[in-house]
């Protein structure tokens, strides 16, 4: 936005060229060529909605805060005779390193589509394009239901599910990916249609996994469950650990049996100001627990003596309460994702120490190491060749983030993630790297985060989007 007050500015004094005013055009032309194009509620500003990590996020000339489907379609049209870039954010936390904007083209900013319905039989949920798993969970547990979401109330729920969409409830439901029914999408021609198994199937199969290369979503039915209230109850919290106790979790959380019901994270954390001092954290989930078989799901965590031990039984729409320090707006989150195959204490042991040196540093504290354990199952009863989600066969998920303010620590914190990084895929027993797309960084080759689903979904974006319009996630070419 800096960048385009000086745009003016030198445009005014007649220095720029006229191919050089692509900001200040895009500007004014968005406010005299599209508003009146828009519908009643939608508007135009200059600043981003905040984003989870500033680190290299989009940079747009301008944002488009867009309040019906049509403004989407209308909104894509407008850049495509303009010939500039465009994005849609719904939660605004996807970390890649991939956007390359450069103070060019409109942000098409979901918001505004956070309408979530419920179907009479409470069966199928219309999720708007705009929804957080915020407003989702609190509207299926209103409505008497249960959705697949993530755990995090501040991500987008369809920015997550169109690479895949972990969560609580995936030990029961599968993949966000699985539980789409159909979706409303806007192309790179800017028309609207609707996608499904049986309206343009692969369509339907390509943009599940990696729906930003492809579309605008503007809304998607997806499954839902009725649930009691009781059904809508999980026994979980967290349970800390003394740093020295990090190889007996490992080992705990590799030989657990789990369960569709339950799914156990791990991190490293800080113990909180003043000492932050950095400690080894679990969170166990046993859906419709309680604490008897929540204990003796997870006792071979509870064995090992949390010094703090916070499980208790919590309605649906508390799950992710927890974690709401974590949905914290900026500042620089560099991360490093990777799928891995088996939890080898000795190697965690290494991030560990990788870790504690980084975030020791003043203004650093908050950067967090994650790994995630999920019941698989259910997830990997459905085929394969279903979406193009490349990851079924994975097991444990874990990322390296570095947090912090300061652009000066940007090469250690780079040198900390991608050395953590390394230790994980050194010895993962994956035959080739993967990482889920919405845990990449960026830096990575398309085939870690596309898998074999990369030579197909090639072939479909030359004919859906031959100009390459969706270019800014894990450019697809
Ligand atoms: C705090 C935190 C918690 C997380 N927890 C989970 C979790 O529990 N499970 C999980 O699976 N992942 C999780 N993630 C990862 C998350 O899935 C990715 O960060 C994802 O990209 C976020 O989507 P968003 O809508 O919030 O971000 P955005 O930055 O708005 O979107 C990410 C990308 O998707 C595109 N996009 C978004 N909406 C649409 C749409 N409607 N149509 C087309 N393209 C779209 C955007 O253009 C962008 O390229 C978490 C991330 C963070 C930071
Ligand atoms: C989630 O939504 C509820 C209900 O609208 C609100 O009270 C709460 O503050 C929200 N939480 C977050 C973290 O946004
Ligand atoms: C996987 O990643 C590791 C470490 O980052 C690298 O050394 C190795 O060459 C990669 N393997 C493949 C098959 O690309």
């Amino acid at each position: 936005m800096r960048i385009l007050r000086w745009f003016l500015a030198l445009t005014l004094a007649g220095i720029l060229k006229a191919e050089d005013f692509t900001s200040q055009q895009v500007a004014s032309k968005v406010q005299s060529d599209l508003t009146p194009k828009l519908s009643k509620g939608s508007f135009i500003t200059f600043k981003e909605p905040p984003r989870w990590s500033t680190f290299k996020a989009p940079d747009p000339a301008i944002v488009v805060n867009v309040k019906s489907e049509f403004d989407v379609a209308a909104t894509i049209m407008f850049c495509n005779l303009m010939k500039i870039p465009f994005l849609a954010q719904n939660g605004g936390n996807g970390w890649a390193t991939t956007f390359t904007m450069n103070n060019n083209g409109v942000l098409i900013n979901l918001a505004g589509l956070n309408q979530v319905t419920f179907s009479a039989d409470k069966k199928q949920a219309t999720i708007g394009a705009g929804a957080l798993i915020n407003t989702t969970i609190h509207a299926a547990n209103n409505a008497g239901a249960l959705v697949a979401t993530g755990n995090c109330n501040c991500v987008g729920t369809l920015g997550a599910y169109l690479g895949g969409g972990y969560g609580n409830l995936m030990g029961l439901f599968g993949f966000g990916v699985d539980n789409i029914i159909s979706m409303r999408v806007a192309t790179a021609d800017g028309k609207l249609q609707t996608v499904s198994a049986s309206s343009n199937p692969e369509l339907f199969w390509a943009m599940r996994g990696a729906g930003p290369n492809f579309g605008i979503v503007t809304s998607a039915v997806v499954k839902s469950k009725p649930a009691t209230p009781n059904e809508r109850s999980a026994w979980t919290g967290a349970l800390i650990f003394t740093p020295d106790k990090l190889e007996q979790v490992v080992q705990a959380i590799q030989d657990l049996d789990l369960k569709p019901e339950m799914n156990v994270f791990l991190y490293f954390i800080s113990s909180g100001p003043p000492s932050n001092d950095p400690v080894v954290l679990t969170t166990p989930f046993l859906y419709m627990g309680d604490a008897t078989s929540g204990r003796a799901a997870f006792a071979s965590l509870y064995e090992i003596g949390p010094i703090v031990d916070t499980t208790a039984v919590l309605p649906y729409d508390q799950w992710n309460t927890g974690g709401d320090g974590f949905c914290t707006r900026g500042p620089r989150k560099p991360s490093f994702g990777v799928g891995i195959q088996n939890m080898i204490p000795g190697d965690w042991r290494k991030v560990w120490d990788l870790y504690t040196a980084f975030q020791k540093k003043p203004g650093a504290e908050g950067s967090v190491v994650l790994l995630e354990a999920y019941s698989l199952t259910k997830a990997r009863s459905i085929s394969d060749s279903s979406a193009s989600f490349p990851h079924r066969g994975v097991n444990f998920n874990a990322v390296a983030i570095a947090w912090y303010e300061d652009p000066a620590y940007d090469g250690e914190a780079l040198a900390f993630g991608s050395a953590a990084r390394d230790i994980w895929r050194n010895s993962d027993g994956l035959a080739e790297n993967r990482t889920y797309i919405n845990f990449a960084n960026g830096d990575e080759d398309l085939l870690v985060v596309y898998g074999s689903s990369l030579a197909r979904l090639r072939t479909i974006k030359k004919r859906v989007d031959p100009g390459n319009k969706f270019n800014q996630w894990f450019n697809i070419v």
